[in-house]
């Protein structure tokens, strides 16, 4: 799956063109395995707009419960939306609002509870990278963030690392590829019904470099921030993951 983090960017007339310019480019290859996540304010506007070909439109984030929490937008909310899929746990959001672990946990359960495909992210900060800490700062992350739930069969891991988003850093495919494998293993390890999840890689994705990941085994797709702003950008990266994943 492709997916475009858009975060708090967009507005209703780039929004417009933005999916003209995607319909016009797809329309004739089908939609299929397409995510986009606009901000709250716009998903309506996308929704109306896409849905109609297939496509998955979701959320950024969601809070863990509704009722008295001031600015929040509640599981509820999603599910009332028809919100396809949620991010959680976006190192934006662990950093910049704090969410730890725990409450990444309390996001996934609110999700599995409304049938909304969890998107759990994980990654290592640049010092874990450089001190060779990566799998055992992921091991950490997913299982305190899946701790106690019941996996779905539809969770989705996206892997980026925090110092290689919005950085043009990338990490190399084949290590990334090798990080993706253990990440299946400790997921598979974790739940009763062994599930192996699809796992996408995040950070600093473009069309020059989308093809060196894709031909990796284990890199089901991407999450894509900057590249997806635009709509003929972001269409080549679909056009480059079809070519190599979807023969
Ligand atoms: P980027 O962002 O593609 O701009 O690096 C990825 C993300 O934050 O999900």
């Amino acid at each position: 799956m492709i997916i475009a983090n858009w975060k708090a960017n967009g507005d209703i007339e780039s929004n417009k063109i933005w999916c003209n310019q995607l319909i016009s480019r797809m329309s004739d290859k089908g939609f299929k395995s397409i995510g986009i996540a606009p901000s709250y304010i716009h998903f309506n506007q996308i929704k109306n707009m896409l849905k109609n070909n297939g496509i998955e439109i979701g959320f950024q984030d969601i809070d863990i419960e509704g009722g008295a929490r001031t600015g929040s937008i509640s599981p509820s909310m999603a599910a009332d939306s028809e919100c396809s899929f949620c991010l959680i746990g976006h190192s934006e959001r662990r950093e910049i609002f704090n969410d730890d672990n725990d409450t990444i946990s309390k996001k996934y359960k609110m999700l599995a509870k409304h049938h909304i495909k969890p998107v759990l992210c994980i990654g290592e900060s640049f010092e874990d990278f450089q001190a060779g800490k990566t799998e055992k700062k992921l091991q950490t992350q997913i299982e305190e963030c899946i701790q106690g739930n019941i996996l779905s069969e539809n969770l989705i891991i996206a892997y980026e690392p925090v110092w290689a988003i919005g950085t043009g850093n990338t990490p190399k495919p084949k290590d990334v590829n090798t990080i993706h494998e253990f990440i299946k293993d400790v997921v598979q390890s974790a739940t009763e019904n062994n599930i192996v999840p699809q796992v996408l890689y995040g950070g600093s994705v473009n069309k020059n470099n989308a093809a060196d990941f894709f031909v990796q085994q284990n890199i089901d797709g991407a999450l894509i921030g900057g590249a997806s702003l635009n709509a003929d950008i972001f269409s080549d990266i679909i056009d480059i993951y079809r070519r190599l994943r979807e023969r």
